[in-house]
């Protein structure tokens, strides 16, 4: 079966701007519902694309909304709450307590194809807040009556809006050296076009249906080898001083003050663990997910160079399109 009718949840952010676009791209009629509805502003013009501003906590308005839709697509995520235990209600209501209306919904509504975006190193021990509400948010969806789910727990991901590598770019380009908490951490790196395009396979396969993937890039790295990688093809790579942990949390509570949630005290904790497959689950190249796709990932060396030097040109282009909100 085709799955025609999309309600997509999160789809205003990172990842759910490229999954909507390859929807639209593959014929999809999409809904997505999003807290305020200019941040899906760049989305606007897709075709087939209709962007709703609701109230995703009101199980009654998600019921209503799932009407027509035979399918849901949760992208929903935050790097941000308050504390608590074993996570801040920020945690909570996001990643536990929205999925769980939403099975609730769809259930009611008749919407049994429902795909789920969590986060690699999700477990219910894990040393972060946001990595142990990402576990119960996946129990909330998996197993539930009425309901065919997949989960999928993406490594960090890089694209040419992303926050992480542009950071490093950032940091780079203005500070004479990069004072780095985590430094030795590793990663597993994944283009965010290759997880959208395996969220958007996997809607009709049935061999995916229970099952929880794992997506990831083909190498891994330290933080500080990508920061070196990005710093090189930048041409203004600088000197790393690795952060001692005392040193990193201090770094870490001050930039939580900051706009911009560039780094938390919990992201912190996430990086005790390495963000690399876990060799448990099936990784991206699970053949019943992937094979008839023809699946090659991207190596983050060559998006670095596509897109911070042969994309340079159009980099400052787009300067001037943001700068008169285009
Ligand atoms: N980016 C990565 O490297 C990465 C890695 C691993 C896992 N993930 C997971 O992948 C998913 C998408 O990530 P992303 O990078 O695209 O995130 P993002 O750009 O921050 O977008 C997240 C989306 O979630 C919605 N949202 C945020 N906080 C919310 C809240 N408190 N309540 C309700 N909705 C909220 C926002 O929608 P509205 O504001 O429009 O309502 C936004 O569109 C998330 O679940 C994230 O945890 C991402």
């Amino acid at each position: 079966m085709k799955h025609q009718n999309i309600l997509v949840l999160g789809g205003s952010g990172f990842l759910g701007g490229h999954v909507v676009t390859r929807l639209a791209a593959t014929g999809r009629r999409v809904t997505l519902v999003s807290r305020q509805r200019q941040r899906a502003r760049r989305l606007f013009l897709l075709p087939m694309v209709d962007v709703v501003q609701a109230d995703v906590y009101d199980p009654t308005v998600l019921t209503h909304l799932l009407a027509g839709h035979d399918a849901a697509i949760n992208l929903v995520g935050t790097l941000h709450s308050g504390g608590g235990n074993p996570y801040g209600a920020g945690f909570a209501r996001a990643h536990v307590e929205l999925p769980r209306e939403l099975i609730r919904a769809c259930q009611k509504a008749q919407v049994a194809r429902v795909l789920h975006v969590s986060a690699l190193g999700a477990a219910a021990d894990a040393p972060s807040m946001y990595l142990r509400s990402k576990a119960d948010g996946e129990a909330a969806i998996l197993g539930q009556p009425g309901i065919e789910a997949t989960v999928f727990r993406p490594g960090v991901l890089f694209g040419e809006d992303d926050r992480f590598l542009n950071l490093f770019a950032r940091m780079q380009r203005f500070l004479p050296l990069v004072p780095l908490a985590g430094a030795s951490a590793r990663f597993q790196p994944l283009s965010v076009l290759d997880a959208a395009n395996a969220l958007v396979t996997a809607l009709d396969e049935r061999a995916t249906f229970g099952k929880r993937y794992e997506l990831v890039g083909p190498s891994v790295y330290t933080l500080a080898e990508l920061v070196r990688l990005i710093g090189q093809a930048t041409h203004h790579p600088r000197a790393i001083l690795p952060l001692p942990n005392a040193l990193g949390r201090l770094q870490a509570l001050l930039l939580e003050w900051l706009p911009g949630g560039l780094m938390s005290r919990d992201n912190l904790d996430s990086m005790r663990v390495d963000c690399v497959a876990s060799g448990i689950l099936p990784g991206i190249d699970a053949p019943e997910l992937l094979g008839r796709a023809g699946w090659h990932p991207m190596r983050i060396e060559q998006f670095a160079l596509d897109q911070f030097v042969n994309g340079a040109a159009r980099t400052h282009f787009d300067r001037w399109r943001a700068r008169a909100h285009r």
